[in-house]
């Protein structure tokens, strides 16, 4: 029996790969000042049809529910956002910084970096206009992907500007209804041969393929540049009037996150939709806004190949595994003993296992190991003492069972595993003192 194409399980190291990109995501949003909320999985089908675009439309996951309501699962968040902010505009003061993790589900092909569900962080700013919210997303977009170890050698944001091109079809004369035509036929430009893309553009191939090949003048972009210089973050952007995005909502500054090989699909994207809040609410909420969303599934891919990234994670992840104690019994007469240490152990926030039925003592030193334990403490022989050993040093000692808790070096030694750590790497579930 299999997941359905383009569906995943998540077993255990599944997960902590999960959990790792998440607490980063968290982190980093918080850092930036932004609050975590969510929506439903499941919306009315025409919540999307009204103004994602052709392609996001036809990959939706669609069916009708037993009350004969069309409905979609999620494929991104934004229009639940935009229908959520104009439901409660007075609640909020603004602008809204806002934060998400949903999972989406787009039908679409199964293929490298892209399935049928995947998980998005969503980052937001609503009711702000000014070009300082673009360059504050684009430097939380900078900064999560700093936060898995990235270098600017590693990825690249790239950045440009829609309204740039709707000036430039408006100066062409292009009447309105075909100009998302051609914004899609940009944004295929770099994955088409350019035979295909000229013959989409028709007359305006020529002047179109002198400004992606030469680059074009923008006011905004190159004050957004130095903004971002200003923050120390030059090397990791670039600007590049190629990326003008699939989704159709979009109305001013785009970017998308790459991969500086090339050989990835986007890690992340987004930009203003200043009418789409206003388009949804049919007129009855209008306010600027704009966010960027940055998915799991390319993300994984890159850390994998980055051997820094990759590291960093493997050691946060053992070291949020991995136990703090194994305790050994050794004679079956001491584990009602040992049972009452352990829950004391663990009241205190110590992650102790132990083996649940009798096992040879060299068994239980192996499944010590494997479970990453710091420590074992053996109740045997030596009773009322217990021998405390540490795995990593080999040093062992007596301790009276009494004293266990209050043993300074036994508890220090599982302290700074911890705080050894830097802090972004650091488990944040409350430790003992
Ligand atoms: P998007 O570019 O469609 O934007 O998706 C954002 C990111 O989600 C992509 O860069 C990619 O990493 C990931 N992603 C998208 N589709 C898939 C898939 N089928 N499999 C795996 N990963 C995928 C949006 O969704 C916008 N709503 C973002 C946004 C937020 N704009 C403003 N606010």
């Amino acid at each position: 029996m299999q997941p359905l194409p383009g569906f995943r399980d998540f077993l255990p190291n599944d997960c902590a790969t999960r959990n790792y990109v998440f607490a980063r995501w968290r982190e980093v949003a918080r850092r930036y000042g932004f609050v975590e909320w969510d929506g439903p999985v499941l919306e009315p089908t025409a919540l999307y049809t009204k103004k994602s675009g052709p392609e996001i439309v036809a990959q939706l996951f669609n069916f009708i529910d037993k009350g004969d309501r069309e409905v979609a699962m999620r494929p991104e968040l934004t229009p639940t956002l935009a229908r959520v902010v104009a439901a409660h505009d007075r609640e909020f003061k603004k602008p809204l910084k806002w934060f998400s993790i949903p999972q989406c589900f787009r039908y679409e092909k199964q293929q490298r970096g892209r399935l049928r569900e995947h998980y998005q962080f969503n980052a937001d700013v609503i009711g702000e206009a000014s070009v300082e919210a673009d360059v504050e997303l684009i430097a939380l977009c900078v900064d999560l992907l700093r936060a898995f170890g990235f270098t600017a050698e590693d990825v690249v944001v790239r950045i440009s500007d829609r309204e740039f091109w709707i000036d430039f079809l408006r100066t062409h004369n292009l009447p309105e209804a075909q100009w998302q035509e051609i914004l899609q036929a940009i944004d295929k430009s770099e994955r088409e041969p350019r035979e295909k893309t000229a013959s989409r553009l028709g007359p305006l191939a020529e002047p179109i393929f002198k400004i992606l090949d030469e680059g074009g003048q923008s006011e905004k972009l190159d004050r957004l540049l130095a903004s971002l210089k200003n923050r120390g973050m030059a090397e990791f952007v670039k600007i590049d009037l190629g990326i003008v995005r699939g989704l159709a909502y979009y109305s001013g500054v785009v970017f998308e996150a790459f991969d500086r090989g090339g050989k990835l699909r986007a890690l992340a994207g987004g930009g203003r939709y200043d009418n789409l809040i206003q388009q949804l609410s049919d007129g009855a909420v209008s306010l600027p806004a704009l966010g960027f969303a940055m998915g799991d599934v390319v993300l994984g891919e890159l850390i994998g190949e980055t051997p820094v990234a990759k590291k960093k994670m493997e050691e946060a992840i053992a070291d949020h595994q991995n136990l703090d104690i194994y305790v050994v019994i050794a004679k079956e007469e001491r584990r009602a003993d040992a049972l009452a240490q352990i829950q004391s152990l663990r009241d205190r926030g110590h992650r102790v296992d132990f083996p649940l039925t009798p096992m040879k003592v060299g068994k239980q030193f192996q499944a010590a190991e494997q479970l990453g334990a710091r420590l074992a403490i053996l109740f045997g022989d030596e009773w009322p003492q217990v021998k405390v050993k540490d795995l990593k040093t080999g040093d062992q000692k007596l301790v009276p069972q009494t004293e266990l808790l209050n043993d300074s070096t036994t508890m220090s030694t599982l302290r700074g595993r911890t705080n050894s750590l830097p802090p972004d790497l650091r488990d944040s579930s409350p430790r003992p003192e």
